[in-house]
């Protein structure tokens, strides 16, 4: 993250003596990004943040073998259609993925154990409900809407407050606002469509008291649970450039233009190899004969998965795709709006409707991406077909 934020209690000087009541020093750890070169945080634990008791293999509880999008097709997947499961880390169940990043859908209502991703960063976007997403950095509340981006060795867990759905995004590396958002020094400038007060980091310290507390984490090789001697979360205060944050896609300021505006103006955050955009509704394009809608399209060194999360999405209509579905139109296919789709745009325009309730989240990668086997359990065979009837 760009901006410096402080919670809770520290030196005034870094790297100095820092002592608890009791006298004894609190334990100053730094996490930071690429080697020291980048962007970091200083915290302060109550316990050695190394003592760990053990450390055992985990076998993963969800299936992770990636199919190749093979014959090449566009796809439908119905999210709406996937059942309850897990808890928002082990629930999970992998719909697309590739070296860069994995995508996947949960729907839960059970609280998870603590997980630390140390493979890279997590964007997960919450469909529906409300969780409490808790961290050695404090804690965050967030509901339907709300990107939690989490930074890469976060020890984390979620707590849903009853049933949750969620789009994850993991990525192999670090998730951050794209860079023609951002000052040279980090400040968000004025044509963003989003700013610094739009985000919302950890208020203040989270304090949780325990003994040989289990840690899930995920690295390369897979999945290890290490046993703490005591509760990572003992941070007494933190301050730095690096912490999870909560951005609400409703707070996402639209860029509207005379004729339409291709997506990277509802580029949201920007990954190794891929971007993640927030399609909110918004007026629509303003020429008298605008066409509304977007035109025929070949991104040729892109897959564009899409989650439709809300509203109604005129230029899928006829389709089957409805809220929670997600499409995945690949690199080497054409795709556009559905036949009849631009005529009717143009005469709900004609009739006085001049803004569009879309609500859509979508990951476009630089790489092909793999079909997880979630996505093909709910995949819609009909769809490939809908321009051609
Ligand atoms: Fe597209």
């Amino acid at each position: 993250m760009p901006y410096y934020r402080m919670v809770g209690e520290v030196p005034r000087k870094r790297h100095v003596q820092f002592r608890r009541p009791d006298g004894g020093l609190y334990a100053e750890e730094l996490m930071g990004e690429e080697g020291f070169s980048s962007d970091s945080s200083l915290l302060y634990h109550r316990h050695l943040p190394t003592a760990i008791l053990k450390s055992e293999a985990v076998e993963p509880t969800a299936a992770t073998a990636l199919t190749p999008n093979l014959p090449l097709s566009p796809r439908h997947f119905r999210t709406q259609d996937l059942p309850v499961n897990g808890d928002l880390v082990t629930g999970r169940g992998l719909l697309a993925g590739n070296a860069d990043v994995r995508m996947s859908y949960v729907a839960t209502e059970t609280p998870s154990e603590l997980y630390r991703n140390s493979m890279g960063d997590e964007c997960v976007y919450i469909a529906s409900g409300r969780v409490r997403f808790e961290s050695t950095y404090g804690v965050i509340e967030a509901g339907e809407g709300d990107y939690v981006v989490i930074p890469t060795g976060t020890i984390h867990r979620w707590v849903p407050e009853g049933r949750v759905t969620a789009f994850t995004i993991e990525a192999a590396g670090h998730i951050r606002p794209p860079k023609r958002y951002l000052s040279k020094h980090g400040q968000f400038l004025e044509h963003a469509p989003y700013c610094e007060r739009d985000l919302r980091g950890p208020q203040e310290p989270l304090i949780v008291e325990g003994e040989e507390v289990p840690v899930l984490v995920r690295t390369r090789g897979g999945l290890t649970r290490l046993v703490y001697r005591n509760h990572p979360f003992d941070v007494v205060g933190w301050d730095g450039c690096l912490y999870p944050f909560a951005f609400n896609i409703n707070d996402f300021e639209p860029i509207v233009k005379l004729t339409h505006a291709p997506p990277p103006v509802h580029q949201t955050f920007e990954g190794p190899n891929f971007v993640i955009c927030s399609f909110c509704p918004r007026p629509l394009d303003f020429h008298p004969e605008a066409i509304p809608i977007p035109y025929n399209h070949h991104n040729v060194d892109s897959d564009e998965l899409m989650f439709y999360a809300g509203g109604d999405y005129t230029a899928r209509r006829g389709s089957g795709i409805d809220v929670g579905s997600i499409s995945l139109h690949p690199a080497g296919f054409t795709h556009g709006p559905q036949p009849g789709a631009v005529e009717a745009v143009i005469e709900a325009v004609r009739q006085g409707h001049s803004t569009t309730s879309e609500l859509a989240v979508m990951v476009d990668t630089f790489r092909p991406l793999d079909l997880g086997p979630a996505a093909l359990s709910v995949e819609d065979p009909a769809y490939a077909w809908t321009w051609a009837r």
